[in-house]
């Protein structure tokens, strides 16, 4: 049955409560090394810097994902299950599965999203342009709380395919990743799939550069977050006392998105809470963790997953796997 509603079903999964969450973020400012959860970065106007942030010259992930998919689309469906409840685990505004559509002909899509207005508006134009397909979006914090069983067993014929693009899986770090791809798995009966994407070690200076441009869009997203927490926590930030860096730690084969403190000052992080910053003391606000084809396809085993395929681009810096339950 396809519902052909002017506006898509859109539920809520069970969140922490707005004041645990608040209570997280607050704990992570007071670390000795600072930290705030990369999905803070991902209010309105973090999402659309994003965007920008897809398009510049010098952020290669995007655009090399989308050569691949372009590529490779026909091969990649022709592994996929037929009619499958199609899952896209972070959808944003929903442009990567509106490719899909055509190839895949899924029963259903799932757009699964922290960020709910922005959600409701991407499901609601997906849609529009495509009036028989049943577009559900659905607000969860997938990366804590990932609990779909309910939604998929409406339709028990039709496997779900696992959208996770972009590289958005290098933000765990390696175990938390696992944890992650476990849950994932456990989504998958038999049939199930996950398509994902990830970015590749490569050069340290092209690394930085993408996470560094020359036009200061990733250190207006970076400094961004602050206004988020100034929000969420009636916390009194001043970006302009910290800059944007973004540093490849070869150890830990990950960039570390930073936000140092350009003098010394101390910030007030809620009633009764401040916190002192020295100067060159920083925030990490995000990591992008880097692989290797054979290191992710082992990140994937961890998982209990089997990669059946997988796909690149000529210079090898972005894979896109394909992955069952092993
Ligand atoms: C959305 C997590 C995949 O790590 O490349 C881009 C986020 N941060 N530039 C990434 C990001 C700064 C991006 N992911």
């Amino acid at each position: 049955m396809s519902l052909a509603l002017d506006l898509p079903r859109l539920e809520t999964t069970l969140r922490l409560p707005a004041q645990d969450e608040r209570q997280q973020l607050l704990q992570g400012l007071l670390q000795p090394t600072a930290h705030i959860d990369p999905k803070y970065l991902y209010d309105d106007r973090g999402c659309a810097l994003f965007t920008d942030i897809c398009r510049l010259d010098e952020y290669y992930p995007t655009r090399t994902e989308a050569q691949i998919f372009s590529d490779y689309r026909d091969a990649i469906a022709a592994q996929l299950p037929n009619n499958p409840q199609w899952v896209d685990l972070g959808c944003g505004d929903c442009g990567k599965t509106l490719q899909w559509l055509d190839a895949v002909r899924p029963a259903r899509v799932i757009g699964v999203d922290i960020a709910g207005e922005f959600l409701h508006n991407s499901m609601a134009a997906v849609a529009r342009a495509n009036p028989n397909l049943e577009c559900i979006g659905l607000v969860c914090d997938f990366t804590q709380h990932l609990e779909l069983h309910d939604l998929l067993a409406e339709r028990p014929a039709d496997a779900p395919v696992f959208f996770y693009p972009g590289s958005s899986i290098g933000n765990f770090e390696p175990r938390a990743a696992i944890r992650f791809l476990k849950r994932v798995r456990a989504h998958c009966g038999e049939r199930g799939r996950l398509l994902i994407g990830a970015d590749l070690i490569k050069p340290r200076a092209i690394l930085e550069a993408a996470y560094d441009d020359a036009s200061g869009v990733t250190a207006a997203f970076n400094l961004n977050v602050l206004n988020v927490v100034n929000r969420e926590l009636d916390a009194e930030f001043q970006p302009e006392l910290f800059r944007h860096q973004a540093h490849f730690d070869e150890a830990h084969r990950r960039i570390e998105m930073q936000l140092v403190a350009r003098e010394r000052h101390s910030v007030r992080l809620a009633r009764h809470t401040r916190r002192y910053f020295g100067t060159g003391e920083h925030i990490v606000t995000e990591y992008s963790h880097k692989y290797s084809l054979d290191e992710f396809r082992a990140l994937l085993a961890a998982s209990g997953l089997r990669c059946s395929q997988y796909w690149t681009d000529p210079q090898e810096w972005f894979g896109v796997f394909l992955a069952e339950p092993a």
